[in-house]
């Protein structure tokens, strides 16, 4: 099933996104033979460029960051002669007369019959602009082919910001015409927990509060903010992860079985999780939320700077790099059960994964059994990197007594024979060429989340007392993080040790 003819018009051409993921994801889609008979990019952006230019810049990007990487020159000539660029003032409306006289031209000569996807890698100031001035120039309209529109994160900085972007887009497009991208959709192992949830029979009866005890989610990076100081600072991880990300990632864990996979059913039952989440109000955030901000240590003997050096960051900056929380969903499934999410950057390793703790036995037949004493049954699913799943759970030592040891099964992708595992772009962007939006985000979805972040951000802002945590790079955040879990003897999963001297 290929997607029809069409051109994918990249607005921000010249920028990171378009570089590192976009174009090299287009490519993998090629080389797979997935891309429609004719088609086209456009590549549009402030930046002065010919068209050689740009295919040599993007050349450079698919040799570096495609999956499948180029097998000759041949390859990635016929795929980069598909490339076009035009460079113009987004900011002006005068121009996007020329863009539209560009767009047919184009259209005319790739036989691309007034298909049209265009894609925000923009600066998020632009998401409201660019749409209106399209449909200006009948660009949206679907009267002579489709016209779909891919907005990029951030949607929105809170939920006011976020129920104006959607409502100005609507008046320009309509909802179906509306990609809301989040890349943690577009990964294999995040539509895998689909699979592993509504496919295998044993899991179902035990997902729900009779049997689980708490479920714990953390994306964990061990880089810094590096160049995107300026960006972070307004942001934070509440607005980087845990809003968009994170609790997109509650949302599959927790949601009802569909009753059929289609976008509809889908993103209704992420939408019912995102409205049922028990509301933090101001009052309760610092019991509720733990906020960190990584300060300079030593991992492996090397100096590490701290948030507040990195370029573009205010010396005396609050903004968190690290968010711990504690949330519960009201309804019926997860009454009561804890959900501990947490995001952060420079800490010891870059892991995503979900862990399911199951409720131990009733009564603890070999509870004076040291290692037995607290145990329960774990189920991590890996969502990246060595994608995989693994289940703990309890055997008995070989020999005298009843002595009990913890043992793993595992998956690991890898052993599987095909292991191409697509990029969350790649997977993304085919699904709109072939006008699918169940791995998009739908606009009441995203409100949802925003209400939820959203007494937050604003208790953060307005409390000067709540502390923002320091912790050593290299370390998994602030101590204080652990005292959120409820249980005894229980903390987070701590995938690996810290890595710095200076932390604990
Ligand atoms: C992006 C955030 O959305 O996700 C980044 O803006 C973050 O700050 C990135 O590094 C993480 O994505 P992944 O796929 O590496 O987990």
């Amino acid at each position: 099933n290929k997607p029809k003819n069409h051109i994918l018009v990249i607005f921000g051409a010249s920028g990171d996104l378009t570089y590192r993921k976009l174009i090299p994801a287009v490519f993998d889609l090629f080389n797979q033979k997935l891309l429609p008979k004719n088609f086209a990019i456009l590549g549009i952006g402030r930046t002065e460029m010919e068209n050689e230019d740009f295919r040599n810049k993007m050349q450079e990007g698919i040799q570096q960051f495609s999956v499948t990487k180029p097998s000759g020159e041949d390859e990635i000539n016929s795929f980069v002669n598909q490339l076009y660029y035009f460079s113009f003032d987004t900011q002006s409306p005068d121009e996007y007369a020329l863009l539209k006289w560009q767009l047919r031209e184009l259209d005319e000569k790739c036989g691309t019959d007034g298909n049209f996807i265009y894609y925000m890698a923009t600066p998020p100031s632009m998401y409201n602009v660019i749409p209106a001035q399209l449909a200006k120039q009948g660009l949206s309209d679907e009267n002579d082919g489709f016209k779909r529109l891919i907005v990029e994160k951030p949607f929105g900085y809170d939920l006011e910001t976020a129920q104006k972007l959607n409502n100005e887009l609507l008046q320009h497009f309509k909802e179906e015409q509306i990609y809301r991208i989040d890349h943690y959709l577009g990964k294999e192992t995040v539509q895998n927990l689909l699979v592993t949830r509504f496919s295998n029979g044993i899991f179902e009866p035990l997902w729900n509060r009779n049997y689980i005890h708490h479920v714990e989610i953390t994306s964990a990076e061990n880089i810094g903010v590096g160049n995107r100081g300026g960006y972070y600072e307004g942001s934070g991880a509440m607005r980087d992860m845990i809003q968009n990300h994170l609790l997109l990632l509650v949302g599959i864990v927790a949601m009802e079985p569909p009753t059929i996979i289609d976008s509809t059913n889908i993103r209704n039952e992420i939408a019912k999780v995102f409205h049922s989440l028990r509301p933090i109000s101001e009052e309760e955030v610092p019991n509720y939320v733990i906020r960190g901000q990584y300060i300079a240590s030593n991992i492996k003997g090397e100096k590490v700077k701290g948030y507040r050096e990195e370029k573009g960051v205010d010396p005396n900056s609050r903004t968190e790099t690290f968010v711990a929380m504690k949330c519960f969903i009201d309804n019926w499934r997860w009454a009561d059960v804890p959900f501990y999410i947490r995001s952060g950057k420079m800490l010891p390793t870059r892991v995503t994964e979900i862990v399911i703790h199951f409720k131990s036995t009733p009564h603890h037949l070999f509870a004076n059994n040291e290692s037995i004493v607290n145990n329960h049954n774990q189920l991590v699913i890996r969502i990246q990197p060595d994608e995989g799943l693994l289940f703990k759970f309890g055997m008995k030592v070989p020999g005298a007594g009843f002595k009990v040891q913890n043992v793993n099964m595992d998956f690991h992708y890898s052993d599987l024979d095909s292991t191409h595992l697509p990029s969350a772009y790649e997977r993304l962007l085919l699904d709109c060429m072939l006008g699918d939006s169940t791995l998009y985000h739908r606009g009441d979805a995203v409100e949802a989340a925003w209400k939820f972040v959203d007494p937050i951000l604003k208790a953060w802002k307005n409390n000067s007392e709540i502390k923002v945590h320091g912790y050593p790079a290299g370390t998994w955040g602030p101590d204080v993080s652990d005292n959120l879990i409820d249980g005894e003897n229980i903390t987070w999963r701590y995938p690996c040790k810290n890595l710095a001297n200076d932390g604990n």
